[in-house]
């Protein structure tokens, strides 16, 4: 399709505040440049996103009154193919976030090995006081805004923190209008009658509890032996918590926003799915006692499943963690400080960037069968998933031991080390 070219311009190494997702990132990039010896030019490169566009996205309540959001698009990384990276519609989302999310995103493209860059998009605004008329609105404007840098071939959207299949059915269409014929790929997540692929919205649980049962393995143990605690009960946690407990595990605890359930002998969670179903939340499941998300962190089980927020597991709260091991689903729930407190206690992390990748997994396998109009089954998808899953904690595991280094660093040295090496083999133009 033909776009008029982008007019946004590179974007200088971010000036960060003190504690944010941005500063994590850096951080953990700071490091891994250290393990790896490169030089300041190569860090700069890594460190700065290739592209960022930030639009004012204006929005028509449906009381005709007209409210100014702002919304961005940022492509951290596209050495490796187009970027990819979900959408996010949240109360705080801002610049500096919107970059984390997207670096994680290249090192987590590049740690299971699929063909692409690192984006994430994000519009701050609360989609629990929007309609799903004006969420449809938003949601169409933002998207013909960012139209020229977004394309099956350029940045691939999907589901974040406030969005759903339905928002990417809005992207796609909206595009797909603009355009003047269907191009399903430009989104993933998407509904499986416009194109969405079988496995797609559970992906990124399974993924979680797949590498949850590689992690256990590796201590000789299995998911049918552990307790488990789940922060975060929307697109990531629900699953998450279902297939841990259809593995065997008992899950003593979930929460969102709103509160937390704590039943000491094991949720039921066929129960719990249908009080989310009806109530919205967690809170006040029957048969069960209120915990808050402190002591949700807190609680003696052994395995913590972070799935809401990031930088939940600081330096205090990680040192109240009694779980051995965290897996976490959230996208950087735990901050620097946090993650050496984590370590120094011999609890063992598996890092977002490993441990929740089979959703974009599975969104590369959704963008494959768009690009070639042929679907596979669920079998073959599930599979492939648990395929990867597997292989990339393997490879992760084998360096963190060869090393002696942890698994978080492991994974972002193999993360690291494929994407510059795309950078060197490119080659700088001009
Ligand atoms: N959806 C995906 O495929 C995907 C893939 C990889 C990573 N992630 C990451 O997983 C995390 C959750 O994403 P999601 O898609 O499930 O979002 P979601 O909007 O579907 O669910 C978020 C959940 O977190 C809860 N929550 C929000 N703030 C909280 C707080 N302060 N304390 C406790 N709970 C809180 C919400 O109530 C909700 O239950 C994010 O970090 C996201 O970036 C999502």
């Amino acid at each position: 399709m033909s776009v008029p070219t982008p007019t946004v311009s590179p974007t200088p190494a971010p000036v960060v505040p003190h504690t944010s997702p941005l500063t994590t990132a850096l951080a953990q990039l700071a490091s891994t440049v250290e393990i790896l010896g490169y030089d300041d030019g190569m860090h700069q490169m890594l460190a700065t996103p290739r592209r960022e566009l930030h639009v004012a996205v204006p929005l028509r309540r449906d009381d005709g009154r007209v409210e100014l959001l702002a919304g961005y698009r940022v492509q951290h990384n596209i050495s490796r193919g187009p970027g990819k990276g979900g959408l996010r519609f949240a109360p705080g989302v801002d610049v500096d976030e919107v970059r984390a999310l997207a670096m994680w995103m290249t090192w987590k493209c590049a740690v299971v090995d699929l063909p692409y860059g690192g984006a994430k998009g994000g519009v701050a605004v609360d989609p629990r006081g929007c309609s799903t008329a004006e969420l449809e609105r938003l949601t169409r404007r933002y998207t013909s805004e960012i139209m020229p840098v977004i394309g099956p071939e350029r940045d691939i959207m999907a589901p974040d923190v406030g969005t759903t299949e339905q928002t990417m059915s809005w992207v796609m269409d909206t595009y797909s209008v603009n355009s003047g014929y269907t191009i399903p790929a430009v989104v993933t997540g998407k509904p499986l009658a416009v194109g969405g692929s079988l496995g797609r919205a559970t992906a990124t649980s399974r993924g979680v509890v797949h590498a949850t049962a590689a992690a256990l393995a590796d201590a000789g143990t299995d998911l049918t032996q552990v307790t488990a605690a789940v922060q975060g009960f929307g697109k990531v946690g629900s699953h998450a918590t279902r297939f841990l407990a259809e593995g065997g595990a008992r899950v003593l605890a979930v929460s969102d926003e709103y509160g937390g359930v704590h039943a000491p002998g094991g949720l039921d969670v066929a129960a719990l799915l249908e009080h989310v179903a009806a109530t919205g939340s967690v809170v006040e499941m029957p048969g069960t006692e209120p915990i808050d998300n402190a002591g949700l962190l807190a609680l003696d089980v052994d395995v913590l499943v972070p799935a809401a927020v990031e930088d939940v597991l600081d330096e205090d709260t990680a040192r109240t963690v009694k779980a051995r091991w965290v897996v976490e689903g959230a996208n950087g729930p735990t901050t620097s400080a946090g993650d050496r407190v984590l370590a120094e206690r011999g609890i063992t992390v598996v890092p977002d960037i490993l441990a929740n990748a089979g959703g974009v997994v599975v969104s590369y396998f959704e963008w494959v069968q768009a690009q070639q109009a042929y679907w596979w089954t669920e079998r073959e998808i599930e599979d492939r998933l648990e395929q990867r899953m597997h292989s990339a904690y393997t490879a992760v595991a084998q360096r963190a031991r060869a090393d002696g280094i942890t698994l978080r660093e492991a994974a972002l040295v193999i993360g690291v080390r494929r994407v510059a090496e795309a950078h060197r083999l490119r080659g700088l133009y001009p």
